[in-house]
């Protein structure tokens, strides 16, 4: 008997990440019996591919050379083989698939192909309960697909990690970037060094939010209250082996010269004379720093057997080198001009340090400042300027620039949604992001490694809500990490993401709910049409004028009927941080018949923006005399979550001017207004 689908389609929107190249048949591959499972493997990768044989629900036994019929054969072949991915630049991880009435063959020129070739083959025959015949070649477009998991903001454990390898693996992901050091805590055993883990891991505040915004002091393992935790150097290997069994490649960060204020507090030796409070930068003028350095990355390198070593590199304030006599000294010694220069320095020693051990640094963007150490690669998240820059001077870069892959923004509207550290990253902006865009010169893009989306902690606490922030996001990474943007459609994608969540949630994860995912702020999605569209406005400058990075649309932005979307950051909201909050004046250029006149704004307490607390408005016939239409009083309450809400007047009146006043609350902070509506 030969199964066949309810409706045919040229090509069933099964497989995630989209393959390259696929036909269908109708027919399908009986499967009454057992499938013949020969792998041209042995020992590890024989035991690798076995189990991922098996994960994909089909029955099966194993033969010892290639089955004739009922066949479902893993092969290893010369690239001449791979027919359409011959030449691919993918063909390492690359498969091709043909699934006839003998059977299946997949053929790889490697093990990870073969992986990639059975998650494909479980992706179709866990949704269709059958196979249907037909031809896949597959092959991904980067070669680095990532997720960084931070640990130190708030612990993961290792059954934690794992279960988010799994799900890496079947959507073809490749590297794990752990964020192991930060100021929040420690989080890998170091031998040399104990008072990392039995002191810098350890805090008595569960959530970062108190710990960051009172002492931020650490507490002594085992003592009383003390929340945090670290890997051990056997479970790091543990991690390291089950990822590699899933051809996941574990990427360790260890943080400097900046976000060591974990290490100072373990170490305060490290500290720059006249060191100031609450300041995590190690001090690069004294010899001890790189002793400890290097002794800790002799440590991960013998747990980590990655390529790439990341010595994170961002945000160091550079104070401290300053004033510090050592750092001084180093300078002038070296010749370094300036604290980049010193941080420079620093990169250097460390990348020739691990070089010299047969390792490559990879470090945030501002590595680039002050001269990149010559094989470093880098990764871009404040932008893709950085990463741009590194490809154009012939570095590698990872891409994982901030406004499409830092998920730590909500996902869907805020008030739905736990609290975070703010912002919006739907689904949808994080599919849309192409690391190599058309505009981007071929000689640069041939730099691009791949990309990575990162997943910073603050506000995670739950291992439930890591999950949620990270599936399904994670998995538009994976697609824009190996799909040709040719097959690239939102819509369909969708489809896919929706059946893996529940998949996900029937297997006990805790994703993000697609299907029932609110969406954008409705009033963004379509522009308002009022009376004042188009009107000019006069600021009162600079008491009550925009901020340079709000300025959305300047001048225009609060009459040109587009509305702000759920984050402040879009270039809809302008934010005023005048101390004096808005005071426009909008002329209609006639006396106009005017029922009413409204404004939204948006609060978040987090990063500082405020309700107003007080809106008056007010009209004029001439612009001389105004007459007060409302004035409104608000008790502007600090909460969690992000709100909105709108202040405007309804009545009856004649004017040609309108005043829109709106306060700053005691919290001062920005006031954020979209659009002012005149009907
Ligand atoms: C970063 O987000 N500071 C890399
Ligand atoms: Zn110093």
């Amino acid at each position: 008997m030969v199964a066949t689908f309810g409706h045919s389609h040229a090509q069933p929107n099964t497989i995630t990440p989209a393959p390259l190249h696929s036909v269908w048949q109708e027919r399908c591959l009986e499967l009454s019996k057992p499938l013949n499972l020969y792998i041209t493997a042995t020992g590890e990768e024989l035991k690798r591919l076995s189990s991922a044989a098996k994960a994909t629900g089909l029955k099966l036994r194993g033969v010892s050379r290639p089955a004739r019929s009922n066949a479902l054969n893993l092969i290893i072949v010369e690239p001449t083989e791979m027919g359409l991915i011959a030449n691919s630049e993918g063909i390492a991880e690359g498969y091709v698939m043909d699934i006839t009435t003998k059977g299946v063959t997949i053929k790889a020129t490697t093990y990870a192909g073969l992986y990639y070739g059975l998650q494909s083959l479980r992706q179709i025959y866990q949704k269709h309960n059958a196979l249907r015949l037909g031809h896949i070649s597959d092959a991904p477009r980067f070669e680095y697909r990532g997720i960084l998991v931070d640990i130190s903001r708030h612990f993961r454990t290792k059954e934690f990690l794992m279960r988010q390898i799994d799900a890496m693996a079947e959507v073809k992901m490749n590297r794990l970037h752990l964020h192991l050091t930060d100021a929040a805590g420690w989080r890998i055993e170091i031998e040399g060094y104990p008072r990392l883990t039995s002191f810098a891991a350890w805090r008595t505040p569960h959530t970062w939010k108190e710990w960051w915004y009172g002492e931020r002091s650490y507490a002594d393992e085992g003592s009383e209250g003390a929340y945090g935790g670290y890997l051990t150097k056997e479970e790091a290997r543990e991690i390291v082996a089950y990822a590699a069994d899933r051809y996941i490649t574990v990427i360790p960060e260890i943080e400097m010269p900046g976000h060591s204020d974990e290490v100072l507090a373990a170490y305060p030796e490290l500290r720059c004379t006249q060191q100031p409070e609450r300041q995590g930068d190690l001090c690069i003028g004294k010899e001890a720093t790189f002793e400890m350095m290097q002794s800790i990355l002799d440590e991960i390198i013998e747990i980590f057997p990655s390529e790439y070593i990341h010595i994170g590199g961002d945000e160091a304030t550079k104070t401290s080198w300053v004033e510090c006599e050592d750092c001084q000294r180093r300078m002038c010694h070296e010749g370094l001009e300036s604290v980049d220069e010193l941080q420079s320095y620093m990169i250097h020693r460390i990348e020739e340090y691990l070089n010299t051990r047969g390792r490559q640094i990879i470090g945030w963007d501002e590595i680039l400042e002050g001269g990149l150490a010559p094989n470093a690669t880098v990764m871009s998240w404040r932008g893709e300027e950085g990463g741009r820059a590194a490809a154009a001077a012939g570095h590698n870069v990872v891409m994982s620039p901030h406004g499409y892959c830092y998920i730590d923004a909500p996902q869907d509207a805020p008030y739905s949604q736990p609290e975070s550290i703010g912002g919006y990253l739907p689904l949808e902006k994080v599919y849309s992001y192409d690391p190599t865009p058309e505009n981007m010169d071929e000689a640069v893009a041939e730099y691009i490694l791949g990309v990575q989306a990162n997943l910073w902690a603050e506000f995670i606490i739950t291992d439930d809500h890591y999950e949620h922030m990270l599936w399904p996001r994670a998995i538009a990474i994976a697609e824009i990490g190996w799909s040709d943007p040719k097959h690239k459609d939102y819509t369909l994608f969708r489809e896919r993401a929706i059946a893996i969540v529940d998949d996900m949630i029937e297997r006990g994860y805790s994703p993000f709910d697609l299907k029932n995912e609110i969406g954008n702020r409705p009033e963004s999605l379509t522009p308002v049409n009022h009376l004042a569209i188009g009107k000019p406005v006069s600021y009162l400058y600079p008491s009550h004028y925009y901020g340079p990075q709000y300025a959305a649309a300047g001048d225009k932005s609060l009459t040109d009927g587009l509305r702000g979307t759920w984050t402040y950051a879009d270039n809809r909201w302008q934010g005023f941080l005048g101390r004096g909050g808005v005071d426009v004046v909008i002329d209609l250029e006639e006396v106009t018949h005017i029922e009413s006149i409204e404004a939204d704004f948006m609060q978040i307490c987090g990063p500082g923006v405020f309700m107003p607390c007080r809106v008056e408005i007010w009209g004029s016939a001439d612009g001389q005399n105004y007459t007060l239409l409302t004035d409104i009083e608000h008790e502007v309450v600090v909460d969690e979550l992000p709100s909105f809400k709108t202040f405007g007047w309804r009545g009856s009146t004649e004017a040609r001017y309108i005043r829109y006043k709106a306060h700053r609350s005691k919290y001062s902070g920005f006031l954020f207004v979209d659009e002012i509506i005149v009907r």
